[in-house]
């Protein structure tokens, strides 16, 4: 991708001509960033302590949580993450000994997140034991030809057979491990050590959305050490929680609490005015679905049994997605826009591909102004949780719809105006992204504009 020129950026600026205490985003030099903020994409979470115990294709990196814990609440304070993810702001929050809140509605996303802030608690002898009893397990499974009592979850359906025969004896082996642990969090740790590994050795993997190996050229997987990958994971996890435990060693351990719910519902659970600092990314505008990339593990670890279950929980999606929007009565935005061109994008959007129907620039229009209205709903959340004077970081990315470039982060600074925040700057650590499975989902664009994708991250702050 080519760079984003300074011209680009300000065109972005110029759309908020009436927030008066607006800044021009902070603009990258070359190819790294010059912005003050770390990088928040996940990647370096890959080889950091607890981060790596499950790879999360939306997630942020540890480093721009704890620079920006380390910069706003540097005597500490609490912090909360509206969509938690698999937990980097959680855990960083307990690491440098901040109470912390996080909200998260896919239940295998919000499994992982508890688990990991959960790390300080593990008994560590209970579970290298239960490492060495799997181990000898699994040797005793392959020399005896072992017959599992576990079978594939009810109601869980691919389109190619998701193991192949020799694999999947040998998952349900491990199953039948898994099920017998009486003890907890050692239970977590196991169940997490087979779900976040459980697509490497089926016949699908990520690209970044899950698809079958063979779609995207790979060979199906026919047969797969899955006790070696398991162990090694297991022994990863171990490691890790060693680790933790020594850095918190002596020191009180904070509050971690990930709740089970839509943030939308953040008035039952967050008391006004009680939080000191918000990281958070929502989802992007580029309908990435999480809880159909998410499916193998909801309902192998027993989450949903029925497509119906995991329907209610698009439904519940920030933004729902284009395939819940698509077909519904035209969407309007639920607020008034000030100085903002919101609407007249949103229409440019509708008058796309109308041969196409609802797969036209109609049932993309729908899922964008359904996504700047949960915006809206954020921005509200946002003022109710904040402290007055405290500081909410969105990082949030441009998206390219039906051809019609949307600069989202200037779109959320102007919504989140419209509630009284007030937004001190729009930085961009980043400017190329890849990933957005919507940018070619326009033939032709009208306005023939030519724009990247790039990370941001809008600086809002509680007047
Ligand atoms: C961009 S990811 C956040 C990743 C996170 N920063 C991390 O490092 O792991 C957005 C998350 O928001 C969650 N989500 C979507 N809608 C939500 C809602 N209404 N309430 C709470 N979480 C939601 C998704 O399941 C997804 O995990």
């Amino acid at each position: 991708m080519t760079e984003i020129n300074g011209t680009e950026m300000e065109k972005c600026t110029a759309l908020e001509p009436c927030a008066t205490t607006f800044h021009a985003p902070e603009k990258p030099k070359g190819g790294t960033s010059s912005c003050e903020f770390s990088d928040p994409a996940f990647y370096n979470n890959k080889s950091q302590h607890i981060h790596r115990w499950a790879p999360w294709i939306a997630g942020f990196s540890k480093d721009f949580v704890r620079d920006s814990i380390g910069r706003f609440i540097p005597c500490g304070g609490v912090v909360l993450d509206p969509f938690a993810g698999v937990g980097t702001t959680l855990v960083e929050s307990m690491l440098t000994g901040n109470d912390s809140f996080g909200f998260e509605i896919n239940p295998y996303a919000h499994f992982v997140s508890e688990t990991k802030t959960r790390a300080v608690f593990v008994d560590v002898e209970a579970f290298g034991k239960e490492i060495r009893r799997f181990e000898a397990f699994f040797a005793s499974c392959a020399a005896s030809d072992y017959e599992a009592k576990s079978t594939v979850p009810e109601g869980f359906r691919s389109k190619v057979e998701f193991y192949s025969p020799n694999v999947l004896k040998k998952v349900l082996a491990l199953h039948d491990f898994i099920c017998q642990i009486e003890q907890g969090d050692v239970t977590a740790m196991f169940r997490l050590a087979f779900s976040s590994t459980m697509v490497r050795y089926s016949n699908y993997s990520y690209e970044p959305s899950l698809g079958t190996r063979k779609g995207s050229g790979k060979e199906d997987i026919s047969d797969f050490d899955v006790g070696g990958l398991t162990v090694m994971k297991l022994k990863e996890c171990l490691e890790d929680i060693e680790w933790a435990q020594k850095e918190m060693g002596g020191k009180p351990i904070p509050r971690s609490e990930v709740i089970h719910d839509s943030f939308f519902n953040y008035a039952s659970h967050i008391e006004e005015g009680s939080i000191d600092l918000i990281v958070t990314s929502p989802p992007y505008l580029n309908n990435y679905h999480y809880n159909r990339n998410t499916r193998p593990q909801m309902y192998w670890l027993g989450f949903v049994s029925s497509p119906a279950e995991m329907k209610g929980l698009e439904e519940s999606n920030f933004g729902t997605y284009w395939q819940t929007a698509r077909d519904k009565d035209r969407v309007d935005l639920a607020f008034k826009p000030e100085c903002s061109d919101i609407e007249e994008r949103l229409d440019e959007i509708r008058s796309m591909n109308p041969e196409k129907g609802t797969y036209g620039g109609k049932g993309w229009a729908n899922y964008a102004a359904s996504y700047f209205n949960d915006c809206y709903r954020l921005s509200q959340g946002i003022g109710h949780s904040l402290r007055s004077g405290s500081t909410a970081l969105v990082v949030i990315g441009n998206s390219i719809v039906q051809g019609v470039h949307v600069p989202t982060d200037a779109y959320f600074a102007q919504i989140a105006d419209l509630v009284g925040l007030e937004t001190v700057r729009i930085h961009v650590p980043r400017e190329t992204r890849v990933g957005n499975s919507i940018k070619d989902s326009g033939l032709r664009s009208k306005s023939k504009e030519k724009k990247n994708l790039y990370e941001a991250i809008v600086e809002v702050r509680k007047k």
